[in-house]
């Protein structure tokens, strides 16, 4: 590492010395790791001039290396479209399919190559590889049967609600074919949750899976696609057709009755559709591929519109050189594809460079903490991708465990949450076995791909910090008035990414004004302006950039909480709580959890005439498992006599973080109602008083405006 800059830049100004409670993060700086010989000696990216190639001077063209990874019909005019800024439009006048940059071109090459692993949860049923042209087969198939049987056609929305199943990919690939978009719910998300999803893009098919296996349960799926049906049609979206795969094909696994006329069994229906070919559709480079919905501040989920040109280009750009996936890779991300993660880097990317993506069904310590290590020694699995509630949940359950297994990876990542240096180390030493790199990405699920990482054959690797910016991604962070915070000044900011990049969303999903004042309004210096420099991309994330050119992520400036690796908005949680109609407010605030990085506390007071009681806390924790999901699962709920409130009204959620905590809670007497804050305190820690002063970073400043 030489003194420049990661990102290139010429000039970094040394370390200023500064105090503890200055730098508002809570573990110090580590020294690098620097990667192998070996790692450097295979790697896909060890040109350092890289970034100078995608420097701003060079930008937006440089990302031509990009797109010229994919395949394209018809090359595009114009690389970056600002006409209707802020929905940059990318390769304008170029025409592409998604399905057969992940498929179709790869069968001269790599038919028989296995293009899925799929690992079944129970582990004495087989695992089995689906090759490339195994897969062209069952995409064109089902694509076949989406256009001719449920009549999708070119821009339809298709809302999906499955699970880790290989039938999810071939779903997804089907639709990319024809140019319908996917709007795939996390199936761990509830009926309702779905509905909501369904009614807000518009869709009037579901393609859901009877059942799957999850911590040694079957779960019956199906149920919650009539949930899903009969929300949707109060919220005025009917679903007519619900195709449903089945686990195992020929063999319900739910006995729930299927709807006569508006269900149908996906195997069933596939027989007509044998041996057929669709023609991949050759589409507009900017038109939509999918929607990814995610939280937001509000209670209402928006639906993240991603490109099909864009998005591939840079999803294929850093599978290669972040991921270093080679074809002759076995790559096991490790995410549900139920998240942007698994779009990005368990389809979308690793497909696109015709790599082995591995689909596990199911719980990483099902049956034993020895599980993920058997199925990476037995797959000979080389890149491993996860997220640190996942490894701090491995390491709980197996600290040891790796040794047993004879595996080897070259590359591993971690993504979603800040990782502690500690479980870095763990991480670095004992599953990795010290000879595997890490990469710590950083992004979100508008942003299509990471923002910032090590390049793994380029720049050491710092525990606890996610890195320098990927080539192309020019950061910068702003304090509260716009001023630029520099490297090394050892203060925290909000990081803004100056230029666009083809992998960003679009819009949100029939909300423009919702897309521009969340992500661009704060620092817009002239929103008239067509010019993208006018228009820094707002992440949401406090962040330090240290002199040496790494940033790390401190967590969220709005109300969501960061559970297990997943946003969810407190708002949601809130709105769910009081569907029970004893609950006459509701707060809801992120508590530190060993496991989870954070996880909801729920603070309730009653109606009038409704009595403090278990019944009630039940009633709330159920609204929220059927208005989300069993992820947002709150840690406690807690009935208080009063919300501590501002002399306007305002429901002091700081206070209560604090609370839930154990933080020091500072002065609470310009409150309406003081007294009710030690009230609220001993019903949470007891009498006596154990505040820490100092607490992480995004808790300290939660619920602050
Ligand atoms: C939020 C995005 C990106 C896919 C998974 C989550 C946090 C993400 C890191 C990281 C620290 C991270 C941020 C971000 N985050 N990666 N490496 N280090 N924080 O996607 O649900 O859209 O959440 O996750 O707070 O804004 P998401």
């Amino acid at each position: 590492m030489s003194k420049q800059d990661v990102a290139g830049n010429a000039e970094v100004p040394e370390a200023q010395a500064v105090s503890e409670s200055e730098i508002a993060v809570h573990w110090k700086e580590e020294a690098t790791i620097y990667p192998s010989p070996e790692f450097i000696g295979q790697a896909n990216l060890t040109d350092p001039g890289m970034f100078e190639r995608f420097s701003l001077e060079n930008f937006p063209e440089c990302y031509k290396e990009y797109a010229d990874l994919l395949d394209w019909d018809q090359y595009w005019h114009t690389t970056l479209d600002t006409s209707d800024a802020p929905c940059w439009k990318w390769f304008v006048g170029g025409r592409i399919n998604a399905c057969y940059n992940c498929v179709d071109r790869h069968l001269p090459k790599y038919k028989n190559k296995a293009a899925i692993h799929f690992v079944p949860e129970p582990e004495d049923e087989p695992l089995y590889a689906i090759t490339y042209q195994e897969l062209y087969v069952r995409v064109n198939e089902f694509a076949a049967l989406l256009r001719d049987f449920a009549g999708l056609k070119q821009g339809d929305r298709v809302t999906l609600h499955m699970p880790m199943v290989p039938e999810l990919p071939v779903t997804m690939l089907a639709c990319a074919r024809l140019g319908v978009i996917h709007s795939e719910v996390f199936g761990g998300f509830s009926g309702q949750a779905a509905a909501d999803r369904i009614a807000d893009s518009g869709c009037r098919v579901l393609i859901t899976v009877d059942g799957y296996h999850r911590a040694g349960k079957m779960i019956n799926h199906k149920v919650n696609a009539d949930v899903a049906c009969e929300m949707a049609e109060k919220l005025g979206q009917t679903v007519d057709k619900v195709l449903i795969w089945q686990r195992y094909p020929g063999k319900s696994v739910s006995d729930t009755p299927m709807v006569e006329g508006r269900d149908f069994i996906v195997n069933d229906v596939l027989k007509k559709y044998a041996g057929k070919r669709i023609d991949p559709v050759s589409l507009p480079a900017e038109d939509p591929l999918f929607l990814m919905y995610t939280s937001g501040t509000t209670g209402k989920p928006k639906g993240c519109q991603h490109s099909i040109g864009g998005y591939m280009a840079y999803v294929a750009g850093t599978s290669k050189y972040i991921q270093d996936i080679h074809p002759e890779d076995v790559y096991w991300c490790m995410a549900d594809i139920g998240w942007i993660t698994g779009h990005s880097y368990i389809v979308y990317g690793p497909l696109a460079l015709a790599a082995s993506t591995v689909i596990y069904e199911g719980v990483p310590t099902y049956p034993d903490a020895g599980r993920a290590w058997r199925i990476a020694e037995r797959l000979d699995v080389n890149i491993f991708h996860t997220a640190p509630t996942t490894i701090r949940m491995l390491r709980k359950a197996g600290p040891d465990e790796p040794k047993k297994y004879n595996y080897h990876f070259k590359h591993m990542t971690t993504v979603g949450e800040p990782i502690e240096p500690e479980v870095w180390k763990w991480y670095y030493e004992v599953v990795g076995k010290g000879e595997a790199i890490i990469v710590d990405t950083w992004w979100q699920t508008e942003t299509g791909g990471f923002l910032c990482s090590t390049v793994p054959a380029l720049h050491p690797m710092k525990p606890g910090s996610t890195g320098p910016a990927l080539p192309g991604i020019h950061p910068v962070i702003y304090d509260e008035d716009g001023n630029e915070l520099k490297a090394g000044s050892g203060k925290a900011g909000n990081i803004c990414i100056r230029n666009p990049w083809p992998g960003a969303f679009q819009t949100i999903w029939g909300d423009r004004e919702r897309y521009v004042d969340t992500y661009y309004a704060k620092y817009c210096k002239d929103p008239n302006s067509k010019d993208w420099r006018d228009w820094p991309y707002l992440t949401g994330d406090g962040a330090m950039l240290a002199a040496d050119g790494y940033y790390r992520i401190l967590g969220r400036i709005d109300d969501v909480i960061n559970v297990a690796g997943h946003r969810l908005g407190t708002k949601e949680l809130e709105s769910a709580a009081l569907t029970v109609e004893d609950i006459a407010e509701a707060a809801v605030v992120p508590v530190v959890d060993e496991i989870k990085g954070r996880v909801p506390d729920v603070y309730v007071s009653l109606k009038p005439g409704f009595d403090s009681d278990e019944e009630a806390k039940r009633k709330v924790v159920a609204a929220i498992e059927t208005t989300i999901g069993k992820i947002a699962r709150p840690k406690n709920v807690y009935i208080v006599p009063d919300m501590p409130k501002t002399r306007s009204g305002k429901i002091m959620r700081r206070v209560l973080a604090a609370i839930s905590n154990t933080l020091d809670i500072g002065d609470v007497m310009t409150l309406a109602n003081p007294d009710v804050v030690e009230d609220i305190r001993v019903l949470v820690q007891g009498k006596e008083k154990v505040a820490t002063k100092k607490g992480p970073e995004d808790i300290e400043r939660f619920g602050d405006d």
